[in-house]
């Protein structure tokens, strides 16, 4: 009898545990803490979805680095809302010269299904944000330890931030921002990932934060416009394809909301069994203590070429059923 109590209270617990982790609660702007506690250092950030796990690679601003050296740390999820940190994916000291400042920002991380390696971007700068190039690093397996391979001008030209994207038939595309073509370029990937091969569209709008996402056979692009770490009113703009051509930019949302203090880094989509939402990831900046920065997570209202973010707000996910519930509807 008491056998059968602890095993129906066992049985119990792990059935409320997994439909706690279904129903994932997100709070925009709190401190995000992982599996130890500690603030999820993933600034600048993108996620790669690998069957039922997902993982946040970002920029690991923790004062407890060594300062000569820039890290990029990585961390796993089932429902996008607990995260298990799985370490330090790539520790890079200046790859280009001697001096110990340097830029490591916004790495994001591609799987390669033909060479079976993760490839890992990132935009590698001098401090004075000259240098302007793309760093690639790769790791057999997802969490690293990443080994850094070179550095590049993509499509041999200046490259600020970098965006992520890969489509639904699962061609991987890099977005940079361009400062002297005062636009963005979205170009894909070569086959083994290592190289910028194609450009696929340059679009005339200085934006940094570039995000992309395919949703019912319509591109939205997704930006900020350039005011360093202060924030600024994003922008969106749609396309039939890859190539264009692409609308007029229009607000995200109010921008007198200033995009809520944030700055886009992703949009990511989560297709459900009966909904599909896709989440607006940005970064709402601390410049004076990055490790402290917060990040922005909100579903986005999408219809027909038209998109909103909604006011930050607690919001919950079902990661299986893709369906996303805002605590003030
Ligand atoms: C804006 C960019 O989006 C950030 O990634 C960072 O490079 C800051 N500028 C630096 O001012």
């Amino acid at each position: 009898m008491e056998r059968a109590v602890l095993l129906l209270a066992v049985l119990l617990c792990g059935t409320l545990g997994a439909m706690a982790r279904e129903h994932a609660t997100i709070r925009p702007g709190e401190p995000w803490l992982d599996n130890r506690g500690q603030q999820i250092q993933a600034h600048g950030g993108g996620i790669l979805q690998l069957g039922k796990l997902y993982y946040w690679f970002g920029e690991d601003r923790s004062p407890s680095n060594d300062p000569a050296m820039r890290y990029v740390a990585c961390y796993s999820s089932t429902d996008l809302a607990h995260w298990h940190y799985r370490g330090q994916a790539l520790a890079l000291a200046n790859p280009e010269g001697p001096e110990r400042d340097f830029v490591l920002e916004r790495p994001k991380v591609f799987y390669n299904a033909k060479t079976q390696r993760f490839v890992m971007y990132f935009h590698l700068d001098d401090r004075h944000y000259k240098l302007a190039r793309v760093g690639i690093a790769v790791s057999d397996t997802v969490d690293g330890p990443y080994k850094y391979v070179r550095s590049f001008r993509p499509l041999g030209q200046e490259s600020r931030d970098i965006g992520q994207f890969v489509d639904d038939d699962g061609s991987a595309y890099l977005i940079f921002e361009s400062r002297p073509t005062h636009g963005f370029f979205i170009a894909k990937l070569s086959d083994d990932a290592m190289s910028v091969e194609k450009q696929m569209s340059l679009v005339h709008a200085p934006l940094e934060g570039g995000a992309l996402v395919h949703l019912n056979g319509l591109y939205y692009a997704v930006g900020s416009h350039m005011t360093g770490w202060r924030p600024n009113p994003d922008v969106y703009a749609t396309a039939p394809s890859l190539s264009g051509p692409w609308t007029e930019f229009r607000d995200i949302a109010p921008p007198e909301a200033n995009t809520y203090g944030a700055q886009s880094t992703m949009l990511l989509k989560v297709a459900g069994t009966r909904a599909t939402t896709v989440i607006f990831m940005a970064d709402i900046w601390r410049p004076q203590q990055l490790w402290d920065s917060r990040y922005l997570w909100m579903p986005l209202e999408i219809r027909n070429g038209s998109l909103h973010l909604p006011a930050p707000q607690p919001w919950t996910l079902n990661v299986k059923t893709g369906e996303a519930t805002l605590e003030h509807k």
